[in-house]
């Protein structure tokens, strides 16, 4: 039996790349096709046979808008399933509605279990890969297994490397009270520091200029270097309010550093990149949700997207491997 890397249309490029790092393993990489209709459907066609194999589909859920991108995978996943394929394993760098995971107010839904019931009503779907969810617990509206990999594995050994050897002078901040643990086991990565800052948000409305950072708690950060760290960044607005008050107790330069850059469309006129660029952030993030090479040459003056193709060649290879395993790739650095 052999393995299938497939992908929906804008992961193709960190699926091929994937691919590249495992095809000396005896991993096949299967092209899919997508024929649109006038009417704005699309029909998915897998153009290898994949009768009989385990394979794994890379696909964007944010792309090009969330609602479109859940329905080109229950699509996809059904024409594997009627491939005949043994399995399917989802590589969802992002996973979108995450945020929506509990009934906050009356007479909405909980749209993560919603994800969750739509990907499970393919019995051929067995697993999920997926980096830094918004929250641990989401796993548990899954019934298959959900491997959640920190993006902080990727993304800490940038500052390593930035940084050398001496961290003393970095803090790593929490904008707000649930990005704790995230925050803690990023400072983890980069090698054993136990204390980090948290800010307090608090967020009116849907709007970005609504972020209001209204306090701090934790080391000093004046005269320091700040790494601001959060799941994502999204209209940039969580950022930018702790940034400024971080200003003001005395912060030196401050890295806004996220896996997801979701970065949404415009909110008081200005997009998120416009805002970031203005607030004068320098942010680090991953290529969960894939962008042009010309976008990132456009905004390489404050944006670093680091690659996840290693870490998801290793993740794929470990779950596919029997004895694999994925822990193996989560060991932190010993205390300096
Ligand atoms: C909130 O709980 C998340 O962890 C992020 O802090 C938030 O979604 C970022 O959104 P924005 O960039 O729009 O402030």
């Amino acid at each position: 039996m052999s393995i299938h890397i497939l992908a929906t249309e804008h992961m193709a490029d960190l699926a091929s790349k994937v691919y590249e790092r495992l095809k000396d393993k005896g991993f096949l990489y299967a092209e899919v096709e997508y024929v649109p209709f006038p009417s704005l459907e699309v029909k998915p066609r897998i153009l290898a046979t994949v009768r009989c194999e385990h394979t794994y589909l890379f696909h964007s859920l944010h792309h090009p808008t969330p609602n479109d991108a859940i329905v080109t995978l229950l699509l996809t996943n059904d024409a594997l399933a009627r491939s005949s394929a043994e399995s399917i394993t989802l590589v969802l760098p992002y996973m979108s509605y995450l945020r929506q995971d509990r009934k906050d107010e009356s007479r909405v839904p909980i749209s993560a279990r919603v994800m969750a019931n739509l990907i499970e009503t393919n019995p051929k779907v067995k697993k999920i890969i997926t980096l830094d969810m918004h929250c641990d617990q989401a796993q548990g509206f899954y019934n298959i297994s959900v491997d959640n990999l920190p993006g902080s594995m990727v993304l800490a050994p940038h500052f390593q490397e930035k940084y050398g050897h001496d961290l003393s002078d970095l803090v790593v901040v929490s904008p707000d009270y649930g990005g704790t643990k995230r925050a803690r086991d990023f400072a983890g990565y980069l090698g054993g520091r136990d204390e980090i800052g948290v800010m307090e948000k608090q967020r009116s409305g849907n709007r970005a200029d609504k972020v209001e950072t209204l306090g701090y708690q934790g080391p000093s950060v004046d005269g320091r270097n700040v790494v601001l760290y959060d799941d994502m960044i999204d209209t940039g607005g969580s950022l930018i309010s702790a940034t400024k008050a971080l200003r003001n107790f005395g912060a030196k330069k401050i890295y806004a550093v996220a896996s997801h850059g979701i970065f949404s469309p415009p909110q008081a006129d200005l997009t998120a990149e416009e805002r970031l660029r203005k607030a004068g952030m320098q942010v680090v993030i991953t290529n969960t949700i894939p962008r042009s090479e010309q976008y990132q040459k456009e905004n390489e003056d404050w944006l670093t997207m680091l690659p996840l193709d290693e870490l998801l060649a290793k993740a794929v290879f470990e779950t596919s491997t029997p004895g694999g395993s994925i822990s193996s790739l989560f060991r932190k650095k010993d205390k300096r």
